[in-house]
C-alpha cells in the first residue's frame, strides 16, 4: 500500500514537469502573439516553440526575433500544396496551434493532425465568416448599432469561424464609439483572456 502511494506521487510529479509546446500562427502586427509569448516566458509548463507566418513582412516576425522565438514563413503554395508546415510542426512536437490574427483558412491536414484554437474579435456567430477580420469587424459592429461586442475563443475546423466556442467575453459599445475605440476595448479583452484560456486548455489540474 505504501509502495503504491509513492508510485502515484512520483507519477504526478513527473506529469507536471512535461512542457506543453505551442505554435502561434499570425499574419500581421502580432500584438496577441507577443502578449501570449510574454505571459509564458517564464512558464515551466508552456513554451512557444515557433511563430509561423504567411507574410514575410509581418511585424509579428520582428516581435518574435526580439523575444528569441524561432520563426517559420511560408507562401500559399507551400501551405496548401506541400507538407513543409506539417513537417515543421511535427518536428517541434506541437501540442496546440494558436491562431492570433492569422488570415488564411486552415487546411484539412492541419485540422486533422492538431488541436487548433482561434480568437475572433466579436461575439460569434455574429460578425464572423470569410472577409470578417480586423477593422472590418469593428466597423460592422458600429454600423449595425450593436450595444455590445467582445471576443470569441473557439476551436478551428475547416470553415471560417465555425468551430466549437470555448469562451466569450463582452464589452459595451457606447454611443459615439468609433471602430478604433471598439478595437481598443476588444484588444484589452484579448490580452486578458487568450493566455488564460490557452493555459487552461493545456494544463488540466
Ligand atoms: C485580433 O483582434 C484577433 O482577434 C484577430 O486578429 C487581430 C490580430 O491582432 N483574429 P494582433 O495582430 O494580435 O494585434
Amino acid at each position: 500500500m505504501y509502495f503504491c502511494r509513492i508510485q502515484f506521487t512520483n507519477f504526478r510529479f513527473v506529469n507536471t514537469l512535461i512542457m506543453k509546446k505551442i505554435a502561434i500562427f499570425a499574419s500581421g502586427s502580432g500584438s496577441n502573439a507577443e502578449n501570449i509569448a510574454r505571459c509564458f516566458l517564464k512558464s515551466e509548463h508552456l513554451n512557444i516553440e515557433c511563430i509561423y507566418s504567411n507574410n514575410a513582412d509581418a511585424f509579428v516576425l520582428t516581435r518574435a526575433k526580439n523575444l528569441n522565438i524561432p520563426t517559420f514563413v511560408f507562401n500559399r503554395d507551400e501551405f496548401y500544396n506541400s507538407e513543409i508546415v506539417l513537417d515543421s510542426l511535427k518536428k517541434y512536437d506541437i501540442d496546440l496551434i494558436v491562431l492570433a490574427g492569422f488570415m488564411w483558412l486552415v487546411p484539412d491536414y492541419l485540422v486533422k493532425n492538431f488541436t487548433i484554437v482561434n480568437i475572433h474579435p466579436a461575439l460569434l456567430p455574429k460578425f464572423g465568416g470569410k472577409g470578417m477580420y480586423g477593422e472590418r469587424v469593428h466597423k460592422a459592429v458600429v454600423e449595425s448599432g450593436e450595444t455590445h461586442t467582445g471576443i470569441t475563443i473557439h476551436y478551428v475546423n475547416e470553415k471560417y469561424d465555425e468551430g466549437q466556442i470555448i469562451f466569450q467575453a463582452d464589452c459595451p459599445v457606447l454611443p459615439g464609439d468609433s471602430p478604433y475605440d471598439v478595437a481598443a476595448k476588444v484588444h484589452e479583452l484579448e490580452y486578458e483572456h487568450y493566455p488564460k484560456i490557452i493555459e487552461r486548455l493545456l494544463i488540466r489540474n
